[in-house]
């Protein structure tokens, strides 16, 4: 049964910000058909995850500004930010790395900040590291915004005892010499742990692994890698990136015992040597850009099918923890900084993703976009004691209608944009509130699209919408990409309708 009220998701582009959708120029005609008798399984909240690495200004100055900051912050934690990120009910952080973390000694962040060492952060700039970030702060600062926290080991250059001994001080309530010490440094009960990633990239900065190597690697830190039982930590295995499945093949079947298997994908306009730039593009990439994030779509399908040969009872989930466009980084930005604008491509390419994920959600439990703030796709971006929401993140902002909503298939019956890239993407989920809920993805940049739907009913929701490709919010302009509310609505032949804008 269809419900009377329907309320929409809604993604599209090409007016000025803050004004409603202009009467279409050409409506092309999609049919979407809901199929409502077949709910498939629950989305996990965990694919709206974000990843936060040392690199760049993701972590220092994004997160943590200290307490002696003019910064307005609570214990470090810059409020600014702090707010935005709980609006949005982050369901998980990733952290310390990525690349940074196969290089990162958990002792080196504990203890007075004042004297914790100073090392090289070699992948990222070069630049100095003094700690003052670390498990305190990270665990800490997950608390605070609510989130799950996700810790990824260090595989590559430490020891699993390293690692064993890392999770005790993090996770123990014993008088263990390691627990007693965390709670000398301010923390009497243990964090709660709820991911604990095996590794990073091995077959790249994680350790340059072939896959068999990297089986047996997680064989063998997994089995140290304990929490307590009650805690129910899941065991992430670093899995393939891109198109090579060999790393998901030889976890699958040698891997030895975990809960999630990981993918790496990153949407590049052109090639990864020559990315292009993150504004200021012609059409030609903003059709690229947009193709290749589809292409996240077959990766996950062929990674699932590999999956489902060794675990037919999809007992393991797959994590794509690490996802989201990358570009030339800003011109003037610190070399290795990753810094890049976000604009409403972004914001496409952050639909599609999430719409892909949620079409996966019997095998896909959790992702995490890169970065989450001034670092590649990110949510937020600042500069000193300014601060800016992204289009990125009014999606994630739009999305958490789906976080534990049941799936239904769309059917999109309709024209393509460019080869690959359909006009209108859909996904349709029935909302923990009862809602029918749709997300919709018109991804032509200059043509509206009329989209006749198969429901009744009347529904209101949110759009996104802007002037240009490339349209961005600055710190002069922060409100220059944001939902408003949607109004075209409609009936065609009694059934709903809307008039999607370009
Ligand atoms: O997100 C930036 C880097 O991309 C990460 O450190 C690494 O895991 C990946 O290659």
């Amino acid at each position: 049964m269809i419900r009377k009220i329907l309320w929409l998701a809604l993604l599209a582009m090409a007016v000025p910000a803050g004004a409603q959708a202009p009467a279409p120029d050409v409506i092309a005609v999609v049919h979407v058909a809901i199929d409502t008798s077949k709910p498939g399984v629950e989305i996990s909240r965990h694919i709206y995850g974000q990843f936060a690495e040392h690199l760049g200004r993701g972590i220092y100055e994004g997160i943590w500004v200290g307490e002696n900051s003019k910064i307005p912050n609570t214990h470090g934690y810059r409020k600014d930010v702090v707010a935005a990120l709980k609006a949005i009910h982050v369901p998980n952080v990733r952290w310390p790395g990525g690349c940074f973390g196969d290089l990162y000694d958990w002792r080196d962040g504990i203890g007075p900040r004042a004297k914790r060492p100073v090392r090289v952060n070699v992948h990222w700039g070069g630049v100095t590291e003094d700690n003052s970030f670390g498990t305190h702060e990270f665990m800490n600062f997950s608390e605070l915004i609510g989130a799950d926290a996700y810790v990824s080991l260090n595989v590559g250059s430490l020891t699993p005892y390293d690692s064993a001994q890392w999770l005790e001080y993090m996770t123990s309530d014993s008088k263990s010499s390691l627990a007693n010490e965390r709670r000398r440094n301010g923390r009497a009960k243990p964090w709660n742990l709820h991911f604990v990633g095996i590794g990073n990239e091995t077959w790249g900065c994680g350790g340059n692994m072939r896959s068999e190597y990297a089986a047996d690697i997680n064989r063998r830190y997994a089995t140290f890698a304990g929490t307590p039982r009650e805690m129910g930590s899941l065991k992430i295995a670093s899995g393939s990136h891109d198109d090579n499945y060999d790393f998901a093949e030889a976890m699958m079947r040698d891997g030895g015992k975990f809960d999630g298997l990981s993918v790496h994908y990153y949407t590049v306009p052109r090639v990864f040597r020559d990315k292009g730039p993150a504004t200021g593009f012609p059409e030609s990439e903003w059709a690229s850009t947009l193709a290749h994030a589809l292409h996240i779509d077959e990766i996950v399908s062929k990674t699932a099918a590999i999956m489902d040969k060794y675990d037919p009872a999809k007992k393991i989930g797959l994590y794509v923890d690490e996802w989201g466009t990358w570009y030339d980084q800003e011109a003037g930005s610190h070399p290795g900084f990753l810094y890049q604008q976000s604009s409403l491509r972004d914001a496409e390419v952050a639909a599609l993703s999430l719409n892909i994920f949620q079409r996966h959600s019997d095998r896909v439990k959790g992702a995490n976009i890169a970065q989450m703030i001034n670092v590649l796709q990110a949510m937020i971006l600042t500069d000193k004691e300014k601060m800016v929401l992204t289009p990125t993140y009014h999606v994630f902002d739009m999305y958490q209608v789906f976080m534990g909503a049941v799936p239904y298939s769309a059917k999109v019956d309709g024209k393509t944009y460019r080869e690959g890239v359909p006009m209108l993407d859909v996904s349709a989920a029935r909302g923990k509130d009862g809602k029918l809920y749709l997300a919709m993805v018109n991804t032509d940049p200059s043509h509206a699209v009329q989209v006749i739907t198969n429901l009744t009913g009347t529904a209101h929701g949110r759009v996104l919408t802007a002037f240009a490709m490339d349209a961005h919010n600055s710190f002069d302009a922060p409100n220059m990409v944001r939902p408003i509310p949607f109004k075209n609505s409609n009936t065609a032949d009694g059934k709903l309708a809307f008039d999607m804008p370009a």
